[in-house]
């Protein structure tokens, strides 16, 4: 079956309108999009922030009559709203695999591999982490995540414990567990992550050494190597409570940080850290450091 998709590119005020249009339209499904590279990093759980200029999509099915639609959705707004409207055929695939032509077995430093579940390396010692794109951040196609992956494959893990904090999909936390970590601590404050974590460790079975936690939960562990991939701001926030989580001597990874952020984050942690000059990747930071 083909199907016919309507994008409208508008602004934010008018999104509940043309959302409403499509839906009296009997609209399959409604997507929105960043129409502005517009940056939108990291919003809370129970955050939904829109962009400023958005391309809103309605899908509806072959026989739809995409004239007719597009006269209703434009006869519907306002003279005065600003909408592009495009109509698009869109060919029938098997969704559930269409995103694999995009991601394939990644490497990171020597050993590790981040790989779709079924589709190993053809490398008999790699260390393979099967891992397919889900809701929660964390697949290592993004600078940060490898970043922090790089930076596992060539520690010294094991029999450490480790905190991964800001765990996302649970990529950073199977990686160090597949690497020899003796223990890791996974923590989020988002469901869906833990979720995720704990089905990613539970297809890598890797779970047995794993701890998943909210991070509204009081933690009583001290590690030797905390590790956050977050954002600059909740990093430097976060910095007392890290310092308390981090053993004497242990070691500090934290990513998520664009390169002209990187000095203040430093500077945030330099009290309790000795931190190490940013390794970059494509404009993001990654620093490593020692707790006094
Ligand atoms: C950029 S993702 C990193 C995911 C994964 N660790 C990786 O490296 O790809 C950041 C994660 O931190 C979580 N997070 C952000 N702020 C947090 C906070 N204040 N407390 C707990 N988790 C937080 C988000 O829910 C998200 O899963």
């Amino acid at each position: 079956m083909a199907w016919i998709q309507i994008h409208l590119t508008t602004d934010r005020e008018s999104v509940p309108l043309v959302e409403l249009l499509l839906e009296n339209l009997d609209t399959l499904s409604v997507t929105m999009e960043d129409a502005a590279d517009q940056p939108l990093l990291e919003p809370a759980p129970d955050e939904a922030p829109l962009w400023d200029r958005i391309r809103i999509t309605g899908l509806f099915p072959e026989d739809s009559n995409p004239e007719l639609l597009s006269k209703e959705i434009r006869s519907g707004l306002p003279s005065t709203t600003q909408l592009q409207l495009e109509v698009e055929r869109l060919a029938d695939q098997v969704w559930e695999r269409v995103w694999m032509d995009d991601f394939h077995p990644m490497r990171f430093g020597q050993r590790l591999w981040i790989a779709p579940e079924g589709q190993n390396p053809d490398n008999p010692t790699a260390i393979v982490v099967q891992l397919d794109p889900g809701l929660a951040f964390g697949t290592g196609t993004h600078p940060t995540t490898a970043l922090c992956l790089n930076w596992l494959d060539q520690a010294e893990l094991e029999g450490k414990s480790v905190i991964d904090f800001g765990c996302g999909s649970g990529i950073l936390s199977v990686a160090a567990l597949l690497l020899g970590a003796g223990k890791v601590t996974a923590i989020d404050y988002d469901p869906q992550a833990l979720q995720a974590t704990a089905d990613n460790a539970e297809k890598n079975q890797a779970g047995e050494n794993l701890t998943i936690q909210d991070s509204r939960q009081p933690l009583t562990t001290v590690a030797d190597i905390t590790l956050a991939n977050i954002l600059a701001a909740t990093l430097v926030e976060l910095e007392p409570l890290f310092a308390t989580y981090t053993r004497s001597g242990g070691d500090i990874i934290l990513s998520g940080i664009l390169e002209e952020q990187a000095s203040s984050v430093i500077e945030a942690f330099s009290d309790n850290f000795q931190i190490e000059p940013p390794v970059i990747r494509d404009g993001w930071v990654l620093l490593h450091g020692l707790r006094h």
